[in-house]
């Protein structure tokens, strides 16, 4: 049976150990592994949008020698015409040797997974989960911080429809000495399936409205974006979308090696002025993400050893 990737727990904390030392040594020696994938195709099946997502695959999966195909957009596959993402996926399976798949429903990668005959990556399923991005953002704190455990960390924005926010969570309530502070406006929370998890583990976590308040505690913040695209009408995006805005002068108020992380795509969240701030590592972190990516085809074709 292919090993997937549907959600950051499906590694252990030993395993994600051994990926992320991969993924050091490939930014450290790239030239190592410019043919470990000679003659491997990875698929790219995205029924969303993305930039760094998609692209950092396709990067990651030619700079190990491989090549790539796919589609970047659901009307130019044949689920424009009403084919189901089991059937799509049994005949990709014929064509590639691992598949990264996004979609915007909830569980499309866990059904593409069920029905594969290649390891499947979610890069991305609804307001799920998006386990590939947290192995960037912890790629991203533990290059940059040298560790993971003992911080806390604000993650801040839209916290109920984001699933970077929500697989991070779940990622980092592994390791020990973490404090949450949630910031988020009333109807953008984190879900209650969540607080109840880490509840049930004794993690500590605090909600708070205001960024200001809670800016000279933390070790790390990770802003995220209010999605239009999750929200069922537009008067709630445009009430809610320019709720946070990090600027220089909120910045003054954070400790001097706070990290800012944010998956991207921005669009008003963190003003321009903040990403000449050697504390503002967002576009490093889009760096991590090739580096992972490639540490992670690589052990899921098991070419890692
Ligand atoms: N972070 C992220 O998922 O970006 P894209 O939507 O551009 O892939």
């Amino acid at each position: 049976m292919p090993r997937h990737l549907m959600n950051p727990l499906d590694f252990s904390v030993e395993e994600l150990d051994r990926l992320f030392s991969l993924a050091a040594n490939i930014e450290k020696e790239p030239e190592r592994y410019a043919h470990i994938c000679d003659g491997k195709k990875l698929a790219t099946c995205f029924y969303e949008p993305s930039t760094r997502t998609r692209l950092s695959f396709e990067a990651a999966m030619l700079n190990l020698g491989g090549n790539v195909l796919g589609f970047s957009d659901a009307g130019s596959s044949s689920a424009a015409k009403g084919e189901s993402v089991s059937d799509t996926i049994r005949v990709i399976s014929c064509y590639a040797d691992i598949c990264a798949i996004r979609h915007p429903k909830e569980g499309a990668a866990y059904v593409a997974a069920s029905k594969s005959s290649i390891p499947v990556i979610n890069a991305g399923d609804g307001g799920h989960q998006h386990p590939t991005q947290t192995l960037t953002d912890l790629l991203t704190i533990k290059s940059l911080k040298g560790d993971l455990n003992n911080f806390t960390i604000g993650m801040c924005g839209d916290l109920k429809f984001g699933r970077t926010v929500h697989s991070l969570i779940n990622a980092l309530s592994r390791y020990s000495g973490i404090k949450f502070i949630f910031i988020s406006p009333v109807e953008l929370k984190v879900p209650d399936y969540i607080t109840e998890m880490l509840k049930d583990k004794g993690i500590t976590y605090e909600e708070v409205e205001k960024l200001e308040d809670v800016m000279p505690d933390l070790d790390i913040l990770y802003m995220t974006r209010v999605q239009r695209e999750r929200f069922f009408n537009e008067e709630d995006y445009v009430r809610l979308k320019n709720f946070y805005i990090l600027t220089k002068e909120k910045m003054e108020l954070a400790k001097p090696d706070m990290l800012v992380l944010h998956p991207l795509p921005r669009v008003n969240e963190i003003s321009v002025e903040v990403d000449d701030d050697p504390r503002a590592v967002y576009f490093k972190q889009a760096q991590y993400g090739v580096y992972v990516r490639m540490a992670l085809i690589m052990t899921l074709l098991g070419l890692a050893d």
